[in-house]
């Protein structure tokens, strides 16, 4: 099966319809964009994977990543791409084995720590800086639901600098935000 954004889209409007959750998951996608493009890999498979990655999430909460593998898999998508999803969840215990599985680890919690830090900011993602998202990193009582082990586990795991790995993010969460307001879509 080739993996399309359009036919993605169809499975995740069928699972995802919170606003907060469907922000999140074009946000994770436009991060995958910019990393599939930093690791020469396609493009459109990373950013589907980033689309599709809390699939199960809205309607299973209790229970994430239970569903997501069937419904990928019935849905056609192969098991490189299944295992990446999987290995997001720490708590799956299924290692994350290719660069695509490390990214999706990597920039899933950091691309919403970086939106809350443009939300913040006048400009929004507009010249924002990884020193400034460092420094909210250090900010203890700032998006506390962000562990910044994590944050640092995922940028150690793909070998990149953290502030490499946010000038990444936030390039990436740029690009995006045009592309997605063009299609009058925002996940700011
Ligand atoms: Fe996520």
């Amino acid at each position: 099966m080739e993996i399309t954004r359009e036919r993605a889209l169809e499975l995740f409007n069928e699972y995802v319809t919170s606003e907060s959750l469907i922000k999140h998951c074009l946000a994770v996608e436009g991060a995958m964009r910019g990393c599939a493009e930093k690791f020469n890999e396609d493009v459109e498979v990373w950013g589907v994977c980033g689309l599709l990655h809390d699939i199960d999430f809205q309607r299973w909460p209790e229970e994430h990543l239970k569903m997501a593998p069937s419904i990928l898999k019935d849905a056609g998508y192969p098991d490189d791409f299944i295992n990446a999803v999987l290995g997001h969840g720490d708590f799956t215990l299924v290692p994350r084995e290719t660069n695509m599985a490390k990214c999706l680890y990597a920039v899933d919690q950091l691309a919403s720590f970086i939106i809350a830090v443009a939300l913040m900011r006048p400009d929004k993602l507009h010249g924002m800086t990884a020193k400034s998202v460092k420094k909210k990193m250090k900010d203890k009582a700032f998006a506390r639901a962000v562990d910044r082990t994590e944050l640092q586990k995922g940028a150690d795991e793909l070998q990149m600098d953290m502030g490499d790995l946010i000038t990444l993010v936030i390039e990436a969460l740029q690009k995006r935000e045009n592309e997605l307001n063009e299609m009058e879509k925002s996940f700011m």
